[in-house]
């Protein structure tokens, strides 16, 4: 992104496909609840984990729409899923604790497992596994030292969605491994596309809801990442220490984002239909496109708003401005130079030769970048 910056500052034109955002506005209902919380002076501390009205709506929202039976005081409301995530390593994990990241991952999982001086044991998951984890291999990856699963579907890099067979039998080695807390990152839950059914570990085998964190927010389904809502629900204790975590650290969220994310999980659903309906047209134009690019390979991606193509066909060919691509990155530099068209590279996500396209962007430009990596591509000489 910052490079992206700079080179819009230097004059050039570029499309980003960088953005892990949806584009759209905020619903109006929304904002407007956000709006009229200032006006009321809902503008002080409020409770640390979060607002009662928040929490039981939160705890409404996982028994409507994951099927679970939550109690309010077993929920957390945080500053975006992210410190959800965090504080929930935090308080768990002591120095050399294992945490089993399948890869693909998303950028911060290896990095706050770190800060909470955790170690993360990556399990490769290539294209032909869907970029999905096996019971094989997290059974081959637990050790007495595992304290953490982190699950995360609809995945962020690669849109892959878990099926419910694929978690019942990820809960069948689970179950044999007690010391396996697991992390279920639903924050693209909304945004599942073909009729796909969204699941979740918590529901799919209720014997481990005593060791699942499950969490969400409100920054994808509502478009509302600048707000920072996230939220959870796991067993007592780890809530409680989680709360007791944030208490010292941030406090309660900010009051006026609650009173918005608590219009968003009770007012009307029919944004979540839209965006979803939009997203899909865009994921179907953009892998389209993208196959068309010689050297180029993307597979349809089930969820989220990312394509993770292979770029491996493009790897020893040289750039009109002569420029060896030897890895993926490469490949991301010379789409910035030479293309005008900014995307992430695999490797950053733990898997490479493969480039992340973000299609949080409206069609033309998405039609523009998907005709600038086509001509790109068709460049390259041997
Ligand atoms: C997989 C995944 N989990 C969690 C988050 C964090 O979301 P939030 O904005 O709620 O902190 C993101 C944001 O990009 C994400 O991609």
């Amino acid at each position: 992104m910052d490079r992206v910056a700079a080179r819009r500052a230097a004059g050039a034109k570029v499309i980003s496909l960088c953005a892990g955002e949806p584009d759209f506005d905020t619903p109006e209902h929304v904002r407007e609840a956000g709006i009229s919380a200032i006006r009321a002076g809902h503008t002080r501390y409020t409770q640390v984990a979060g607002l009662r009205s928040l929490r039981e709506a939160v705890a409404a929202k996982f028994e409507r729409e994951n099927g679970l039976t939550v109690d309010w005081r077993d929920t957390v409301v945080a500053n975006g899923g992210k410190q959800v995530i965090f504080n929930a390593l935090a308080a768990t994990l002591n120095e050399g604790d294992e945490v089993i990241v399948p890869a693909p991952y998303w950028v911060s999982y290896p990095e706050i497992v770190q800060l909470c001086g955790g170690k993360t044991v990556v399990v490769p998951c290539d294209a032909d596994s869907g970029f999905k984890l096996s019971p094989q291999a997290l059974q081959a990856a637990i050790t007495p030292r595992t304290r953490w699963l982190i699950l995360n579907s609809p995945s962020n890099p690669t849109g892959a969605v878990y099926s419910r067979a694929e978690l019942r039998a990820l809960a069948e080695v689970l179950l044999a491994h007690p010391q396996v807390l697991v992390l279920s990152d639903d924050i693209y839950e909304h945004l599942i596309f073909d009729g796909a059914a969204f699941h979740t570990m918590a529901q799919v085998e209720p014997r481990l809801g005593d060791r699942t964190l499950t969490m969400n927010g409100v920054s994808k389904a509502y478009a509302m990442t600048g707000w920072r809502i996230g939220f959870g629900t796991g067993p007592g204790w780890l809530i409680e220490a989680m709360e007791k975590l944030q208490g010292q650290q941030t406090s309660g969220p900010c009051s006026i984002s609650q009173h918005a994310a608590l219009a968003a999980l009770t007012g009307p659903r029919d944004f979540i239909q839209r965006s979803r309906t939009v997203f899909q047209s865009r994921r179907d134009t953009m892998v389209e496109m993208l196959n068309q690019a010689p050297g180029m390979r993307c597979e349809v991606p089930q969820g989220a708003f990312y394509a993770f193509a292979s770029c491996e066909g493009l790897i020893g060919k040289i750039t009109p401005a002569g420029m060896r691509l030897e890895s993926d990155e490469d490949v991301v530099n010379a789409l910035l130079d030479e293309a005008g068209v900014a995307a992430v590279h695999g490797s950053a996500f733990g898997l490479g030769p493969y480039i992340r396209i973000a299609y949080a962007l409206d069609d033309h430009s998405l039609k523009q970048a998907s005709a600038a990596i086509r001509a790109f591509c068709q460049a390259l000489s041997d």
